[in-house]
C-alpha cells in the first residue's frame, strides 16, 4: 500500500488526480485542504481527510508522517508553502514531491515573457531545487478541460513547446510519477499537448 498526501485537494488538477489515484488498487490518499466542504463526499476506506493550511508548519508536518509520496496542486504565497512543505517532508522523512507550478518560469516559453506575475512559482522552484528531495516539478501549459490524455513533455532547459495541456493529462502524468517514484526524480517538467 502507498500512502499518498495530497495539499490543496480540492484544486482543479487534485480532483481530477483524486477519481484516477482511486482506480488504482493499493493507494491510500490523504487529502489536505482548508475546507473540507469543497470536496464532495469521498465515501472510501482509502482515503482520509484532514482540514489544514500549508502555511501551518506544525499541521502539515502531522500530515506528512507515514506517507510516501507528496503531491502539491497549490496556489497562492508559493515561496512560503515550498519552504513548509522541504521543512516538514524533512522532519517526517519523506523523500518523494510532485509539485504542480508553470510553464514560463524559467522564460523558456519561445517569444514568452510572463514577468513577476510567475515569481511564486519561481521562488518555490528554487526552494525545491535547492532540497534534497527527490522531487519532479511539473510546468504546464495553459489548461483545458478537454476530456482527453494527450501530453509530451520537455526538461529544464530545453524550450518550453505548445500552449495549452488538458487538466485531465496533467492528472495523469501526477499519479504516474507517484505510482512509479523512480520516474523523473529531481526533474522540471514542461508539460505541453503536442501540436
Ligand atoms: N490555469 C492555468 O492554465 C494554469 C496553467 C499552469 C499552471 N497553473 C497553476 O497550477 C496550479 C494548480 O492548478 P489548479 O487549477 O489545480 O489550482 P486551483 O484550482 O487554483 O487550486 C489551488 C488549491 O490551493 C489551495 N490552497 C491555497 N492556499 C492554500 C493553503 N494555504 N493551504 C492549503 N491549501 C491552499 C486552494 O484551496 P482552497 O479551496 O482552500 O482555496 C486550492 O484548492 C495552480 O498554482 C495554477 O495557478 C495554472
Amino acid at each position: 500500500m502507498k500512502n499518498i498526501l495530497i495539499l490543496g485537494a480540492s484544486g482543479g488538477i487534485a480532483r481530477i488526480a483524486i477519481d484516477l489515484f482511486l482506480n488504482e488498487d493499493d493507494i491510500k490518499l490523504t487529502l489536505f485542504l482548508r475546507n473540507s466542504r469543497r470536496l464532495k463526499n469521498l465515501a472510501s476506506e482509502r482515503v482520509q481527510i484532514v482540514e489544514g493550511d500549508v502555511l501551518d508548519l506544525n499541521k502539515l508536518t502531522e500530515a506528512m508522517h507515514g506517507q510516501d509520496v507528496v503531491y502539491a496542486n497549490l496556489a497562492g504565497d508559493l515561496k512560503k508553502m515550498a519552504e513548509n512543505i522541504v521543512e516538514s517532508m524533512h522532519e517526517a522523512n519523506v523523500k518523494r514531491l510532485i509539485f504542480i507550478s508553470s510553464m514560463g518560469i524559467y522564460d523558456e516559453v519561445p517569444g514568452e515573457k510572463y514577468g513577476s506575475v510567475l515569481n511564486p512559482y519561481r521562488n518555490a522552484a528554487k526552494v525545491i531545487e535547492a532540497s534534497d528531495l527527490e522531487y519532479t516539478i511539473l510546468r504546464p501549459a495553459w489548461f483545458t478541460n478537454a476530456n482527453e490524455v494527450d501530453y509530451e513533455t520537455t526538461q529544464k532547459g530545453e524550450p518550453f513547446k505548445g500552449t495549452s495541456v488538458s487538466r485531465k493529462s496533467v492528472a495523469d502524468l501526477v499519479v504516474k510519477l507517484a505510482i512509479n517514484p523512480e520516474l523523473e526524480v529531481r526533474h522540471s517538467l514542461g508539460v505541453n499537448k503536442p501540436e
